[in-house]
Order: C-alpha cells, then sequence, then structure tokens
C-alpha cells in the first residue's frame, strides 16, 4: 500500500493514478478497498472503482470528526483536480487516494492560520479590532488638543506682553519725556483716540499726588505730580465706577483731542483689595473751572472774547461730526456749566466733565447710550429739558440743549466784562429768580411758563463786543431749541469780532 509523502510528491502521483483508474488500467475486478466512516453494516469499509478519501474540517470553529469515504470513478471528474479531492485553506483538509486503506490517516488542518478561528473571531479579538483603532484615535485626538492649547496659551501670553509689559513702555516712557512729549507723539502717531493702556497704567501709577483741588458730585480732584509737571487726578468713588468708565470711554473718542477740550492722559483702576481706586488723569489747569475763574476775577473785553471764542471752538469741536475712518462722532456734552469749562494759563477755555455727554451714531442715526431724561445740573437745564419735551430720538435736540447753557456761561463771563471801568459781581444765571439748589419745578415754573432768561443789561449796548454777545446769548435761548444758533455760527461771529476787537490770541 501506497503511503503518501510530503505534498509536492503526492500531487502528481495522485493524479496519475487518477488517471490511471479513469483510463479503466485499473481493473474493475480489483476494487479498491477504502475506510468508510458512513458504512457501519459492512465493517467501516468500502469498495469503489476510484478512490479513497479522507477529510477533516473546521465548521464554527469547532474541529469536526474525520469523515473517510469511497468515491467512484465517475464522480472523479475533472481528472486532474477532482473536487472532490480539493481542500479549502484553513476550513477544509482532503487527502484523495488509490491503494487500499490509503484513507485511514489522521488529516489536520494545516497550521498558519489562525487555528479553529476561521473567519470568525473570539471576544479577545473583536475587543482588539474594534477598541485598538478608537483608542489610536482618542489618543490623536488628545495630542491635537494638547498642541492647540499649548499653542493658545503661548498666543495668549504674547498679547498680554504687548499690552502690559512694562518693558514695552520704554517704547513711549522714555526716561526724559515730559508729559508735552507724550501729548505730541500721541498726536502725531496718529491713532487719535489716546495713549495705549499699559501707557496710561503705568503713568497713572507714577503719579504723585499733592493737594486735594475740589469735589464734585463723583468724587474728588487732586493736582498730582508726573515727572515734573503738574496733572489732574479726578478720584472716583467705586460706586461710580459706571461714570468714570464712561467719561474714560468718551475722551477717547477717536480724533476728540483739541485745544478747547480739557486733554486727556490716563484712566486706571487699582485695586488695593479693599476697594477699586478709579482715576481720570488730564493736564492741569491752574486757575480751575471757569466759575472759580470769574469768581476771583473780572476780564477784559480781549479776555471776554478769548473765553468766549475758545468755548464755543470747543464746543463746535465737540458738536461735529469728522466723516472717513479716522473720523469723529457728533457728541453733545449735557452738562455743560462754568464749573464744567476749565480756564487754561493763555486765559482760553477748555471744556471738561464729558462723563454725561452722548456719541451720535450717524449711519444708523442712533445715539450710542440710551440717553435718561433729564440728566445735568437744574439750573442749565434748557426748557425742554425742563419739560420733558426734547425729542430724544433726535441728536440734534441735545447739541441744542447745549447751546442753550453756553448761553447762560456767556452771561456769566459778559457780567464780569469790565467796560469802561463798570463790570458787575459774579452770579450764577437765575440767581435772582431761583434759590441756591433750585428743583427742577422751580426752574421749570421760570424757564418754561414764564419764559424768563437771565438780564442781558442796556449798557452792554454801548460796547461792540457786550453787544454781539448778548445777541448771540438771545439766539441761545430761544424756547425753541431748532430756532438756537449752532456752536460752529457762534464760533464764527466771534472770530469776526476777535479781529474787529484786534484780540491776539
Ligand atoms: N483739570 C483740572 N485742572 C484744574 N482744576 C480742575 C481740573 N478738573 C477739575 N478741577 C477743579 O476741581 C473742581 C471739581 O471738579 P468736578 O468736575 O469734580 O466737580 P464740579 O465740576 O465742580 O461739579 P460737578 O460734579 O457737578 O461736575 C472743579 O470745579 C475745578 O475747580
Ligand atoms: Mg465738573
Amino acid at each position: 500500500m501506497l503511503r503518501d509523502g510530503n505534498l509536492a510528491v503526492m500531487l502528481p502521483r495522485r493524479t496519475a493514478l487518477a488517471l490511471l483508474a479513469l483510463c479503466g488500467l485499473i481493473a474493475v475486478g480489483d476494487a479498491l478497498k477504502c475506510n468508510c466512516t458512513a458504512c457501519e453494516s459492512s465493517s467501516y469499509v468500502c469498495e469503489t472503482d476510484g478512490a479513497c478519501m479522507a477529510s477533516t474540517s473546521y465548521i464554527k470553529g469547532q474541529e469536526e470528526q474525520q469523515v473517510r469515504i469511497c468515491i467512484p470513478r465517475v464522480s472523479l471528474v475533472p481528472p486532474g483536480q477532482p473536487i472532490y479531492c480539493l481542500s479549502a485553506k484553513g476550513l477544509l483538509n482532503t487527502h484523495c487516494c488509490y491503494t487500499d486503506f490509503c484513507n485511514s490517516i489522521n488529516l489536520q488542518i494545516p497550521s498558519g492560520i489562525p487555528e479553529g478561528k476561521g473567519d470568525s473571531w473570539g471576544p479577545v479579538e473583536l475587543v482588539a479590532v474594534i477598541a485598538g483603532p478608537v483608542f489610536l484615535f482618542c489618543l490623536l485626538l488628545i495630542v491635537g488638543v494638547l498642541i492647540f492649547q499649548h499653542h493658545q496659551r503661548n498666543y495668549n501670553h504674547r498679547q498680554r506682553l504687548d499690552v502690559e509689559d512694562p518693558s514695552c513702555d520704554h517704547l513711549y516712557l522714555a526716561k526724559d519725556k515730559t508729559l508735552q512729549d507724550l501729548i505730541f507723539d500721541l498726536s502725531t502717531s496718529g491713532s487719535g483716540s489716546g495713549l495705549p493702556l499699559f501707557v496710561q497704567r503705568t503713568v497713572a501709577r507714577t503719579i504723585v499726588l499733592q493737594e486735594i483741588i475740589g469735589k464734585g458730585r463723583f468724587g474728588e480732584v487732586w493736582r498730582g505730580r508726573w515727572r515734573g509737571g503738574d496733572v489732574a487726578v479726578k478720584i472716583f468713588s467705586s460706586r461710580e465706577e459706571r461714570s468714570w468708565f464712561r467719561e474714560a470711554e468718551i475722551y477717547q473718542t477717536i480724533m476728540l483731542r483739541h485745544e478747547n477740550i480739557l486733554g486727556f492722559i490716563a484712566a486706571d483702576n487699582k485695586d488695593n483689595g479693599t476697594w477699586t481706586q478709579l482715576w481720570l488723569v488730564s493736564d492741569y489747569h491752574e486757575h480751575g473751572s471757569l466759575f472759580d475763574y470769574l469768581n476771583h476775577y473780572s476780564v477784559t473785553i480781549e479776555g471776554m472774547i478769548k473765553l468766549a471764542l475758545s468755548a464755543a471752538s470747543g464746543l463746535a469741536h465737540l458738536h461735529m461730526e469728522i466723516l472717513g475712518t479716522q473720523g469723529k462722532p457728533g457728541i453733545a456734552h449735557r452738562d455743560l456749566k462754568s464749573k464744567n469749562i476749565l480756564v487754561k494759563k493763555n486765559g482760553t477755555c477748555a471744556i471738561a466733565d464729558l462723563g454725561l455727554a452722548v456719541r451720535h451714531e450717524s449711519i444708523t442715526d442712533t445715539i450710542d447710550i440710551a440717553p435718561n431724561q433729564r440728566v445735568g445740573t437744574k439750573r442749565y437745564m434748557a426748557p425742554e429739558v425742563l419739560d420733558e419735551t426734547i425729542n430724544m430720538k433726535h441728536f440734534d435736540s441735545f447739541k441744542c440743549a447745549d447751546i442753550y447753557a453756553l448761553g447762560l456761561v456767556y452771561w456769566e463771563i459778559a457780567r464780569r466784562c469790565n467796560a469802561g471801568g463798570i463790570h458787575e459781581d459774579y452770579q450764577l444765571p437765575y440767581y435772582d429768580l431761583v434759590p441756591s439748589d433750585p428743583s427742577i419745578e422751580e426752574m421749570r415754573k421760570v424757564v418754561c411758563d414764564q419764559r424768563l432768561r437771565p438780564n442781558v443789561p442796556n449798557w452792554w449796548q454801548s460796547y461792540e463786543a457786550l453787544r454781539v454777545m448778548g445777541k448771540i446769548m438771545r439766539e441761545c435761548w430761544y424756547a425753541n431749541g431748532a430756532a438756537r444758533l449752532t456752536a460752529l455760527r457762534i464760533k464764527k461771529t466771534l472770530s469776526q469780532l476777535s479781529i474787529q476787537e484786534d484780540v491776539k490770541i
């Protein structure tokens, strides 16, 4: 009986025998005896004219029993590789042979393929196959997030350095720079809206306070020193944070800087652990407010024109809208009065206290904050503010109310004008008609109901400058806001007057 050797040797021999059998070279009488697992009745032996076959298979991961059978010659097609004798890799191992009982051998599925697992995976493999990529994906995600966060932190750190790092200050705050230099740098740098925040902070924190110079509704005003120069520091109480913020915001309106508007230097909020100190630093003017100045001094005709013209220039600039990328919105002051105008050394005015101002957004024709009905100082309130008929949707209404107040300020100035050796004492507008801290109702009765206005003395007609001033005032006080002069008109009239009177500005 032939025994099968290795597969390479076996195949040609098998093929040869199959061919022999097919060609009838093996006599039918010499029937081939094979093991037969299904032939219980004939002692597990069968006879065939074809081949003996043994096969073993894996089904659902289990090794099935060996199957041994006889294959008739007619079934041995195709002759070279009869389909009965084909193996399926990893699943079925089939062996055909052509000598008696040659199929009694024990077959096994060839190794090299996951044993018994075929194409069905166990739980461990399944977990490995699914969890592996998921784990890898998560790992990549975490690494990605970490890298992103690292970059963000670096970027934020750099940004903070740009804003806060005092090492950047040297660009602006070289040791020999005075306030004037700083302001000059500002006006030529073209930013138009103030010093960078970190410079503001550094300046504010190196100011040495000297003496208190005034007290207002929102806090105290101090004179301070910075690099040998004087500055004014308005210190707001922490309750007034909104006023502090708003005033700083308005002062930093692009292109606001003007010789007749108080020069803003810095805003700073310093937390000392118990409370927050809110500072607003500005130019210092030793004469103080126009109210203080007129109380102390009378003025010449030239002095009056300088004060009046500069105040009109400041207000005209505030009111004016400048178009373009470096433009400026129209701004209404809403608290114009002699206490909120400062007098500079050269005898001109600087309009201050912009905390109640509103800005006009001309594109949408809206006002930048929701304006409340009655703000400002009651004594200086225009009739339409007192009786609440002001059209708050219309920005020009606020400008007209400012003009009414400017007229009152002009009256205060003109009274102090020394012409021909005569001048009057200082008085607040309506001093003779209302008490010292008048209520809205008291003001409304006088201004709206009785339609009274400050008295314009007849003798002013004798002096051209006072005559012009008297005329301007009346045209600022019309009950109808729209009929009043504009700041620009007043500025032009007073410019002509200054030329006539040979005033040197
Ligand atoms: N930049 C400055 N330079 C010099 N003195 C100033 C300056 N700013 C304010 N003062 C003085 O401080 C005083 C107080 O100013 P502040 O604006 O706080 O109050 P007010 O104008 O008197 O009243 P209100 O709170 O109604 O505006 C002013 O009247 C003025 O004398
Ligand atoms: Mg004030």
